[in-house]
């Protein structure tokens, strides 16, 4: 499985899935697809935190950008099947600590939240002997009053919030493999739950303008685990991202073997971005 978010080799990327993707506003998007019709949607939203896109104000009003997020989120509540997943990334900011989860809790009656996963970026462990191990990579502010912002969210949004999840598709080894032999239910796997901090380490990246051309991507492998955590026939699956920048979910669902997936974007440099990611030609 390919570890990189680069811009891969296009001969490695003969994916199977049919891409839909336009370059328009997702509600408009969505309001053509029909009620329950996607397994599965993988997406960030723009933060409202005055991220520089290149088309896109990230500078709304708190209101009014929690009502467009609602109306947003309510398409994709009407075209989510019943044991569909939503996962939903978005970040924060020092001086707006809250906005995750106003946002969260603005689509509560809309949807359960049946899993809080915590995408850790930068992480230091301390083993006892005295130790210390830094790994990851977090943008370092300069401040008096605020620690480095090394995680965001990604709310795992459900319509009853029974959905089965695959919880061993992004399981690891077991540390101490008498564990294997004491617990009943490992049925002799060398396989646990990894919990719900994933550490997903950006790339190291030379020319962001070569190598990641938006300001705002999650890594590919975000989205692979969110996949494998939903689970199921991934052929006869379908999967949308509202959001796409420059399609690192869409790359997931190719390399997952995803049967259709939907993407908008309104942003024309990012939209051709994905498009050659995913080596896609021709009209739109
Ligand atoms: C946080 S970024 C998503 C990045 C994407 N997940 C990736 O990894 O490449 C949000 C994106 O939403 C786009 N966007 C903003 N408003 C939109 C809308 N109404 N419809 C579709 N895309 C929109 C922005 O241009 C931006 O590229």
């Amino acid at each position: 499985m390919p570890d990189s978010d680069f811009l891969p080799g296009l001969e490695a990327l003969a994916f199977k899935t049919r891409f839909d993707l336009h370059l328009r506003d997702c509600v408009e998007g969505m309001r053509t697809l029909a009620d329950d019709s996607v397994d599965l949607v993988v997406t960030s939203p723009p933060y409202n935190l005055g991220i520089n896109y290149a088309d896109y104000d990230d500078n709304l009003s708190s209101q009014a950008y929690l009502e467009w997020s609602r109306v947003w989120a309510a398409e994709v509540r009407r075209v989510l099947k019943p044991e569909g997943s939503f996962f939903l990334n978005v970040g924060s900011a020092p001086a707006n600590p809250w906005m995750p989860h106003e946002l969260a809790m603005q689509l509560r009656d809309l949807f359960t939240l049946q899993n809080t996963i915590h995408w850790i970026k930068s992480i230091t462990v301390e083993p006892r002997d005295g130790s210390a191990i830094s790994v990851g990579h977090f943008k370092p502010i300069n401040s008096k009053r605020f620690l480095n912002d090394c995680h965001e969210f990604v709310f795992h949004f459900t319509k009853s919030g029974k959905v089965p999840v695959d919880r061993l598709a992004v399981g690891v080894p077991y540390a101490d493999k008498s564990n294997i032999t004491r617990w009943g239910h490992t049925e002799g796997r060398d396989k646990r739950c990894r919990g719900n901090n994933w550490f997903i380490p950006y790339q190291t990246i030379k020319s962001r303008s070569k190598d990641r051309p938006h300001p705002a991507t999650f890594p590919v492998e975000l989205a692979r685990k969110c996949i494998a955590l939903h689970g199921g026939e991934t052929a006869e699956m379908t999967m949308l991202e509202p959001f796409l920048g420059i399609g690192h979910a869409a790359v997931a669902a190719g390399e997952a073997g995803i049967g259709t997936f939907i993407g908008y974007e309104i942003d024309e440099v990012y939209f051709h971005e994905a498009r050659t990611r995913l080596s896609l030609t021709g009209a739109d």
